[in-house]
């Protein structure tokens, strides 16, 4: 029998869940009161597709197995899951998540997609069942991007993160269990020191947006995505490896390499880095610039199953 994702708000996370669990043959039930949220969704639907396909649909696949309704109440019947992706405002989500833990019946899971929250705070007003409340943030493109961060709060069973990690296998995903909660988790932590960095370089004036992505782009990043940070190290050190490198680089740890506290957001950095966003992307509108890295994003999930094929057993690693 086909499962049923149910998503709550459906802007661009929201809709990244959608694509993904339409592609992997789920039926999809979705919510959000913004006018022509409908029509938004089937466009970007429309706009994944293409790189769905080529990564391989699964049976009986299909967008027209989407439906928006009315309501919140209306969303959660007959959910398998529940996935909430209203905006990053702590007060929104509690009421939101409330009000989904009192329609919905007891033994669905509910997921939220925060970025930073601890999902004991995200709990806190949910009556009936706070217990299948569980943090499951997941990356943009979200129906190309395979982690899924699991993150349980205080209330969280473990009998919820045992169902909330088969479920989001099911939806081809590899869930990441985060042993402790955590604002920012885990991934949004790294993410967020380096975009701390590179503000503070193009408020320096050290370098331009574009200049900052060419050195990831061309250097760490394409290393990155096959072997993160550690082992990326490890492999710095030569044929000794990791201990070699701490000898050598351990001493720069003490060096003013990193600022880390975030840069005032002042008008003239939101300027520069806007401004310096809008030339990179050299009038090429947004879902142009998503078709190409999706396709990208596809071979690219290839070469990493290629070249690590010992990923595939992350789940049990973790
Ligand atoms: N954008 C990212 O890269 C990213 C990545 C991972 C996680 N997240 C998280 O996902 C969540 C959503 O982020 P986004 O970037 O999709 O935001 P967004 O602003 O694009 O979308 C939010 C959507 O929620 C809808 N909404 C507002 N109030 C609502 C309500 N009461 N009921 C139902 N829907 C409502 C809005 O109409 C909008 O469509 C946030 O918690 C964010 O931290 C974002």
């Amino acid at each position: 029998m086909s499962q049923q994702l149910t998503v709550i708000g459906t802007g661009v996370i929201g809709n990244g869940w959608i694509a993904r669990a339409l592609a992997r043959g789920w039926d999809v039930v979705a919510f959000d009161p913004a006018e022509g949220a409908e029509a938004r969704t089937r466009a970007f639907v429309d706009n994944a597709w293409d790189s769905l396909e080529k990564q391989g649909l699964a049976e009986g696949a299909s967008p027209e197995r989407l439906r928006f309704v009315a309501s919140l109440e209306a969303a959660v019947e007959g959910a398998d899951l529940i996935q909430e992706n209203v905006p990053e405002r702590l007060e929104l989500k509690c009421e939101i998540l409330a009000a989904l833990d009192a329609a919905a019946a007891p033994e669905t899971i509910i997921g939220s997609s925060t970025s930073g929250f601890k999902p004991t705070d995200l709990q806190r007003d949910c009556a009936k069942v706070p217990g299948r409340v569980i943090v499951a943030h997941p990356f943009n493109p979200v129906y190309l991007l395979p982690l899924v961060e699991l993150v349980g709060g205080e209330a969280t069973t473990s009998a919820t993160t045992d169902t909330a990690q088969a479920l989001y296998q099911g939806l081809a995903m590899r869930p990441l269990v985060v042993k402790r909660e955590i604002e920012g988790h885990i991934a949004d932590r790294l993410m967020e020191a380096l975009w701390r960095e590179a503000l503070h370089l193009v408020n320096d004036g050290v370098a331009t947006t574009e200049e900052i992505d060419a050195a990831v782009v061309y250097g760490c990043g394409l290393r990155w995505s096959l072997m993160g940070t550690f082992l990326t190290f490890h492999l710095a050190g030569g044929e000794q490896g990791m201990r070699h490198m701490l000898e050598q680089f351990g001493p720069a740890l003490k060096l003013p390499w990193t600022k880390l506290e975030a840069p005032e957001l002042t008008d003239e950095l939101i300027d520069k880095v806007v401004e310096g966003c809008e030339y990179q992307a050299a009038g090429r509108p947004v879902a142009e610039l998503d078709r190409r890295r999706d396709d990208f994003l596809v071979e690219l999930l290839g070469l990493v199953q290629k070249y690590w094929p010992e990923a595939e057993g992350l789940e049990g690693r973790i």
